[in-house]
């Protein structure tokens, strides 16, 4: 027989701030002046079932969660996957972890077997977020629960919730940075920039380059900023799969068109590390003027080691840790018919609705704070960054 302990709302916040260390406050505080105005009656009596500890483990015990997973390729999914993993086995889940090598034919089928495999429960990170209808749809006439991982799922209802890190607010971590630190208020430019953005085919990826953009725009208009390729659209400025190839062949193409006269570049915003590392390599090997700022996302081994290095100025931290903890804790109130942990009902709408999220916040890394967010916390090896 299933227990519920209900607690008060406060409770609640309370809890959903310690999933991401702190990090909800900023949406949990927007959201609760709108809540109080809307209903404070419902909102005082509203009750919050929390799963227990025991009630966890008794479904742990017979349940077993298929976790998909984009690619091996990038650093960050094979932390997110082994993490994943290990905190579903520690409370007694078996797990069926698969990593499809950016094949979405290949994530399909793996999304299939693992149904037909008996698991209940899925953790998908898509490859391409609008390609998997037939596998949801599958998991929706099994009754099976689907949260979408770091990537949301598109036009399938389907998907029962997002985990996410706030990727508008990555975006803005970027644009931020640059304009601190050309200190585009007060200094007379103009300053020249370029863009290079993420998979059109990831919902993320727009979310990142529109942050960074909309707070870059006005400078961009106001002639401060000038991007000499012209390219300022995510259409224009997008990498299909995000790949480092593909980043760096664009980036040497604009090198060799635009500044080959020895046109000065101040800065290159790259929406994570695998673009970004596309950009440093046509940079070492095509560009002699001053080195510009760049930009990424990921923390990425390889992308560390260039901030180290100088060549890449800042990364953005999202500690894959917090995210699995966050995922594992939704599938365990998913299951015992708990209250489920979201703190944001607006921003992901996935085609068919709005599906409800949790966002852990990003965190803004460079070379002078990442031995304690990495090494300190334990994410990487000091051996692993040399
Ligand atoms: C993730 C980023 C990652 C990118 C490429 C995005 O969906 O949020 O962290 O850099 O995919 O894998």
């Amino acid at each position: 027989m299933k227990k519920f302990l209900a607690i008060a709302m406060a409770a609640v916040m309370v809890l959903s701030l310690a999933a991401c260390g702190g990090s909800a406050a900023p949406a949990a505080e927007e959201e609760a002046p709108a809540a109080e105005a809307a209903a404070p009656a419902a909102e005082a009596t509203a009750e919050v079932k929390e799963a227990s500890a025991e009630e966890v483990a008794e479904v742990a015990a017979v349940t077993k969660v298929g976790v998909s997973m984009p690619t091996k390729d990038l650093q960050r999914w094979i932390q997110d996957g082994d993490n994943m993993k290990a905190q579903l086995e520690e409370l007694g889940y078996e797990v069926d972890l698969q990593y499809a090598s950016n094949d979405v034919q290949t994530q399909v089928s793996q999304i299939e077997n693992m149904i037909a495999s008996g698991a209940t429960v899925l953790v998908i990170a898509a490859i391409e977020g609008s390609s998997l209808g037939e596998a949801l749809a599958m998991a929706k006439e099994n009754g099976i629960p689907v949260i979408a991982y770091d990537r949301l799922l598109m036009n399938s209802d389907a998907v029962s919730y997002y985990a996410t890190f706030d990727n508008y607010k990555v975006g803005q971590v970027q644009g931020q940075y640059v304009i601190d630190t050309l200190d585009l208020d007060n200094a007379d430019g103009p300053f020249v920039l370029e863009f290079t953005a993420g998979d059109p085919g990831d919902n993320n990826a727009g979310f990142f380059f529109n942050g960074a953009m909309d707070l870059i725009k006005p400078y961009i208009e106001s002639g401060k900023v000038v991007v000499t390729s012209g390219q300022t659209t995510f259409e224009e400025v997008a990498t299909p799969t995000w790949g480092t190839d593909v980043a760096q062949k664009r980036a040497e193409d604009i090198l060799a068109t635009y500044y080959a006269d020895g046109t000065e570049l101040d800065a290159w915003v790259c929406s994570n590390d695998s673009t970004a590392l596309g950009v440093e390599n046509a940079l070492a090997a095509n560009y002699t003027g001053a080195y510009p700022i760049v930009t990424g996302q990921d923390c990425d081994i390889e992308n560390t080691k260039n901030m180290i290095a100088g060549k890449q100025s800042m990364s953005v931290f999202k500690d894959t840790r917090t995210l699995a903890a966050q995922v594992v804790k939704m599938v365990g109130q998913i299951l015992t018919g708990s209250t489920v942990d979201v703190n944001d009902t607006e921003t992901y709408d996935n085609g068919t609705g709005i599906v409800p999220s949790f966002l852990c916040e990003p965190v803004f890394a460079d070379a002078n704070n990442y031995k304690e967010l990495l090494i300190d916390s334990g994410y990487y090896t000091e051996d692993q960054l040399k």
